[in-house]
């Protein structure tokens, strides 16, 4: 049985019924298999099995409290990338040792509070980064465990947003500069060198960037092992990729196990991962309701209660994601444009999407467990969406629907 699938017509989440839920709670709606989630972990787990690994789920794709939860007791352990973050993993009951922190503008206050938790490593993105994280730890009067995040200038082969390991994005320190960062690092009292860490960007479907970059980061240990800098652990980073529509097919991770194993060799390093997409993506979907059937000349809209706040990924993207009636009912089919109720030209969720569908139904955005949710905002102060956790035959509410007043508590009239 997959996640997702049709019973009689209908969709189903495991054993639930989305029209169940969209009925229970409202739309729009986010939907979580449990079983999905726990299984695409797994599948890093089995991968990684023969080599000390830690697999540091991607916080950022997404956070609800009990996501992290499936995976803290799966024994995961968790990227994150604020203060925010860490926050919730621990809320969540995360284990410090198993959490590194990435990011290139970590505050002062935010490597405090990690310093202060007791993280595995943070991964320090510039030289800038790295004195003042010496400083931060000195003053705590504690050693900042450390790996440096290289950017290999490897071309990862996605959507431009969403590379990051080319020598003109922000990321990392770039391979020219990293030997002397190393030795600096190495000089300060107050910091552990620890590792290597690269993340080269996101939804990656073929495997040779990542094979030059870990080529290219083994190379660097070995010339540190050389100076006598001995690293322990190689952090690889995410991007993991996933298929959206049939003609893009995910990342075997089994075979992208191989190939960051194959680079490693029989080196004693300790490998982490950082999935966040492989992990949630398909896990999740979005449920939405047909408000308005409309048609301006030839062109024909499907106006939906969901919107470019609540799931940006098509409006920044251009992303697609397949989009279905939940339940199969005899209907005229059309080509609609899949749009929300949000005054922009970019609110849309689909474009010229083939759709036998009437005003009210309910409607599917399939893959909308990552960067969905995660990526919401209250545009147009518009609430946002509630969340629930389906496990077996049971489903669980696990962020309640915004209230529309909580969205304005915090502003104030002037005297
Ligand atoms: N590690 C680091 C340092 C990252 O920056 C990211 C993602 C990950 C791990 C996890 O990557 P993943 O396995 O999820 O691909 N909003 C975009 C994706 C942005 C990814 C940002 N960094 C989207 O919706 O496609």
């Amino acid at each position: 049985m997959t996640a997702f699938h049709r019973q009689a017509g209908s969709l189903m989440s495991e054993q639930v019924a989305l029209s169940s839920l969209a009925e229970a709670h409202g739309t729009p709606l986010y939907v979580y298999s449990r079983s999905a989630i726990e299984q695409a972990w797994k599948e890093f787990a089995d991968a990684l099995q023969s080599r000390p690994h830690l697999i540091c789920y991607a916080v950022k794709a997404n956070s609800n409290l009990a996501i992290l939860d499936t995976l803290v007791r799966l024994g995961s352990g968790f990227d994150i990338v604020s203060g925010g973050e860490l926050k919730r993993v621990l809320a969540a009951g995360g284990q410090p040792g198993k959490i590194v922190f990435s990011g290139v503008g970590k505050g002062e206050g935010e490597m405090a509070a990690a310093l202060e938790a007791g993280i595995r490593c943070f991964n320090v993105e510039s030289d800038s980064e790295l004195s003042r994280l010496a400083e931060v730890a000195a003053a705590h009067g504690v050693i900042a465990p450390v790996s440096l995040r290289i950017n290999p200038d490897v071309d990862a082969r996605t959507h431009p947003y969403i590379s990051t390991g080319l020598k003109e994005n922000k990321f990392g320190i770039g391979m020219d500069d990293a030997m002397a960062s190393y030795r600096r690092g190495a000089e300060l009292a107050s910091l552990d060198i620890r590792g290597i860490d690269c993340h080269i960007g996101s939804q990656l479907t073929q495997l040779e960037p990542y094979a030059d970059a870990v080529r290219l980061l083994i190379d660097m240990v070995d010339r540190l092992s050389a100076e006598g800098i001995a690293l322990s652990h190689i952090d690889v980073g995410g991007g993991q990729g996933i298929s959206y529509q049939q003609s893009d097919e995910s990342l075997d991770i089994a075979g992208w196990a191989r190939c960051i194993m194959a680079a490693i060799g029989d080196r004693k390093l300790e490998i982490i991962v950082e999935p966040g997409r492989y992990v949630v993506g398909q896990a999740g979907v979005l449920l939405t309701r047909v408000e308005y059937l409309k048609s301006n000349a030839d062109r024909h809209f499907a106006v939906v209660d969901a919107a470019m706040n609540d799931l940006l990924r098509p409006a920044l993207y251009s992303a697609w994601q397949a989009i279905e009636p939940v339940e199969t009912l005899p209907r005229e089919a059309r080509m609609y444009d899949v749009v929300g109720p949000v005054c922009e030209s970019a609110d849309f969720l689909g474009k010229q999407r083939n759709l036998s569908i009437a005003e009210k139904d309910l409607l599917c955005i399939r893959s909308s467990g990552a960067y969905a949710f995660a990526m919401s905002s209250n545009y147009n102060t518009r609430a946002r969406a509630a969340e629930v956790m389906v496990d077996g035959g049971e489903s669980f509410l696990v962020r309640a629907r915004e209230d529309i007043d909580s969205l304005f508590a915090n502003e104030f009239l002037l005297p």
